[in-house]
């Protein structure tokens, strides 16, 4: 039996990222194959004429899986009925800028799209934020949409996750499907199976590679556009794999010592649509310093989101 189409909010859609993703979701690259799917496209008017051509070529590309495409600057449109939302709209940072620098302009979307998604969102909608700065645009729309579960909200980390299997791959010359995590996992060898870590045993190369502000500016540099590609393909990654074990910057509870009312990169599983965080894993010390930078940097990036919405 053909199942019902899913409603996919994008908003930004006009943008390069939203370009790269909807015919990624229409093709079933984030629901799977057999999922058909109804795009909602959101920009801002100046972008109307842009996402119109978007939708344009929606419609010259006959994607089987597409059954409608609503493509609008009316916020209460776009959101109405929508089971997923990936949250792209906003201003990505330019060549020199950090990603806080642009918060003063996106936070202020995310308080206002907020309550939209409430209102007028499918039960159960699942939130993705793309937009940076991710984390703190996450929690400013789980603090600014009370009634959507915070389990439903989360933010786009799975693209620094995917960065570094896709570095280290090339450092080791192994095919990324040779392991599944950076830190904790095996990576396959004529040897036999051998920890990531212990195989790049280079401290100096794991602090570059880690720092994945740093590869974004690096993109930016080079194409003078920030990462579009892996950050569409990453977000289908990320709600396909509302599945498995993962990166996902969701609500922090607290764990591995990590201030709870963050919203933080942690290694989750997901079962019947649930995310869970993954306990116990050993933090060694290099990660731990890197972990508690990160926290503080979310806590001050959350004081001066209120300051610029205050
Ligand atoms: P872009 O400028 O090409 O597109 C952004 C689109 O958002 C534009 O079409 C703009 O008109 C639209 N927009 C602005 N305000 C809006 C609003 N209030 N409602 C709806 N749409 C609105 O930018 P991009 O390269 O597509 O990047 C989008 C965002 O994603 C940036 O903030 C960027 O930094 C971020 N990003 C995040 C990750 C990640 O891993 N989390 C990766 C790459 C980029
Ligand atoms: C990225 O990591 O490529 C994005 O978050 C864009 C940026 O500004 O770094």
């Amino acid at each position: 039996m053909a199942r019902d189409p899913v409603r996919v909010l994008v908003t930004g859609a006009a943008g390069q990222i939203g370009y790269a993703l909807v015919p990624m979701i229409a093709r079933g690259v984030m629901l799977g194959p057999d999922q058909p799917v109804i795009l909602h496209m959101l920009d801002i008017p100046p972008a109307a004429e842009a996402l119109n051509g978007v939708k344009m070529e929606l419609v010259d590309a006959a994607f089987p899986l597409l059954k409608g495409v609503v493509a609008t600057t009316d916020v209460v449109e776009a959101c109405t009925g929508v089971n997923i939302a990936v949250m792209v709209g906003g201003f990505p940072r330019k060549e020199g800028m950090e990603r806080k620098d642009v918060m003063t302009k996106n936070v202020s979307i995310y308080k206002s799209q907020a309550s939209a998604l409430e209102k007028h969102a499918a039960a159960n909608c699942k939130v993705l934020v793309v937009a940076n700065p991710a984390n703190t645009n996450a929690l400013i729309l789980k603090e600014f949409a009370p009634s959507i579960p915070e389990k439903n909200i989360s933010c786009l980390t799975r693209l620094d996750h995917n960065r570094a299997l896709g570095q280290i791959s090339e450092r080791l010359s192994v095919q990324v499907s040779d392991y599944p995590d950076a830190n904790h996992a095996t990576v396959t060898t004529p040897a036999g199976d051998k920890p990531a870590r212990e195989l790049v045993a280079d401290d100096e190369w794991w602090g570059l590679h880690h720092d994945c502000s740093a590869t974004g500016a690096a993109i930016i540099k080079a194409r003078k556009l920030s990462s579009a590609l892996s950050a569409a393909s990453s977000a289908c990654d990320h709600i396909r794999d509302w599945g498995t074990w993962v990166s996902m910057g969701v609500y922090s509870d607290g764990s591995y010592n990590v201030p709870a009312g963050l919203i933080y990169s942690f290694p989750v599983t997901c079962k019947n649509g649930e995310w869970s965080i993954v306990q116990g894993l050993p933090i060694d010390e290099f990660s731990r310093k890197k972990m508690d930078a990160t926290a503080e940097e979310l806590a001050e990036e959350k004081a001066l989101a209120y300051s610029c919405l205050a």
